[in-house]
């Protein structure tokens, strides 16, 4: 990972399924605080690690269901493969190192002959990782048994449950545990080892996670039993690991503050926006000027004139936004243009968020910006490319000199993009 020159801040390694996505929000508040969280505040100096036990496939289908932002990096099929990255390279070192020990076919060859077990989804069957279901009732017993026949076999496995219904086989050194100590170990060797980490997690996947030394923990307020189980059993009295009383990405909030890693303050608990302009980052504003867009849209605004003001406020006098249909217009017009979308999505929950936001100081009091821009209309998304600039020029806060505007190839309608 070479995009931080040095030492990350904070590095949050995460799991996805019920710890940053929350299946039982259909509006997705929790998710969208942290992502508005994580982009104002953190993206520029810190490390965002998604640990899931999905395979590319479930991995890739879960992040057009859900507004997930963009992890540096991601470690997928339960700590078998790491990749980094937007596009996604694979650690091809990961992948040999994995191969010790490990026999796919005889581990096939072996639980074929327990009735009990019933085989996942064939994406879900990767290259060190073999997974079943079977009952919480027989989870115990079937393990031992397996345990017993594998190393009969000369394979040096390990077997985990979660969720009280997946079980998944894995190489012994494999595991979303042993992929963090490997990542933490490369940090190491490059000298840029992250300042803090925060391991995040629900069920029985993600127990090696807190046992990773040096690291904080949060188990999610709705974590399953078998991982607060492990916890009373291994870690009761590790004052780094915290049970929130918050669920999902609202736990991973809470934790940010209770272990005082940084701010955790994110924008979308800030009750008036356009107040808060002066900010120590452009990615800040960034996050606050698209939210702002959100609440127009949406019809949360108390008083429109005012508001108005507020958005007329960051943007640069001779300003020019390019919409990604091609037409042109100055900032300050196209603001004025809003006034006919005040509310066009009421009925509709419209969402912004913004992903994988970059800043680059150009000059003394220029900055350039690109970030990926997602909207969320009903059941329907569309995204566009944004670079910008922005300046300190004749403020104190940053303003918005050029904006421009490209449709993501996902897109569908073209209208609603502002
Ligand atoms: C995910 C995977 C599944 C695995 C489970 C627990 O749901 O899709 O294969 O068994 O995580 O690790
Ligand atoms: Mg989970």
């Amino acid at each position: 990972m070479d995009r931080l020159k040095s030492s990350a801040r904070l590095m949050i390694v995460s799991d996805l399924d019920h710890t940053m996505v929350d299946h039982h929000d259909p509006e997705n508040t929790s998710i969208l605080r942290f992502n508005a969280l994580w982009e104002a505040h953190y993206r520029h100096d810190s490390l965002l690690v998604f640990s899931t036990g999905r395979s590319p496939t479930l991995y890739k289908q879960l992040r057009k269901e859900k507004p997930m932002i963009t992890p540096d990096i991601t470690i997928m099929s339960v700590g078998t493969e790491i990749t980094y990255g937007k596009s996604m390279v694979p650690d091809d070192g990961w992948v040999q190192f994995l191969n010790q020990k490990w026999d796919k076919d005889i581990v096939i060859e072996e639980t074929s002959k327990f009735p009990e077990l019933s085989r996942q989804a064939e994406t879900e069957q990767r290259p060190h990782k073999v997974s079943f279901y079977v009952k919480k009732e027989k989870a115990e017993q079937v393990t031992e048994a397996l345990n017993k026949v594998l190393k009969g076999r000369g394979l040096d496995v390990k077997i985990i449950y979660s969720g009280g219904i997946d079980l998944d086989i894995l190489p012994q050194g494999a595991g979303k545990g042993q992929a963090l100590a490997y990542l933490l170990k490369k940090f190491e060797s490059e000298g840029k080892q992250p300042v803090n980490t925060l391991v995040c997690g629900d069920s029985g996947n993600d127990a090696e996670l807190f046992s990773i030394p040096g690291v904080h923990g949060v188990m999610v307020s709705n974590a399953q039993e078998e991982l607060l189980q492990w916890y009373a059993a291994n870690a009761k009295n590790n004052p780094k690991i915290l049970h929130a009383s918050e669920r999902c990405a609202a736990g991973i909030i809470q934790a940010i503050g209770h272990f005082k890693l940084g701010t955790n303050i994110s924008p979308r608990d800030v009750s008036d926006l356009t107040k808060d302009i002066e900010n120590a980052h452009p990615a800040h504003e960034v996050v606050n000027f698209n939210l702002l867009l959100e609440k127009w849209r949406r019809a949360e605004v108390e008083d429109t004139e005012l508001f108005l003001a507020g958005l007329k406020a960051v943007a640069h006098p001779t300003g020019i936004f390019i919409h990604p249909s091609g037409t042109e217009h100055h900032i300050k017009d196209h603001l004025n243009i809003l006034r006919k979308v005040y509310g066009d999505s009421q009925g509709k929950p419209l969402k912004i968020w913004v992903d994988d936001v970059s800043a680059s100081q150009i000059g003394s009091d220029t900055w350039l910006l690109k970030f990926d821009k997602w909207e969320l209309y009903g059941e329907e998304r569309q995204g566009c490319v944004v670079t910008a600039i922005m300046s300190t020029k004749e403020s104190n806060w940053f303003t918005w000199v050029h904006i421009h505007q490209t449709f993501l190839e996902q897109s569908g309608k073209q209208e609603w993009m502002f």
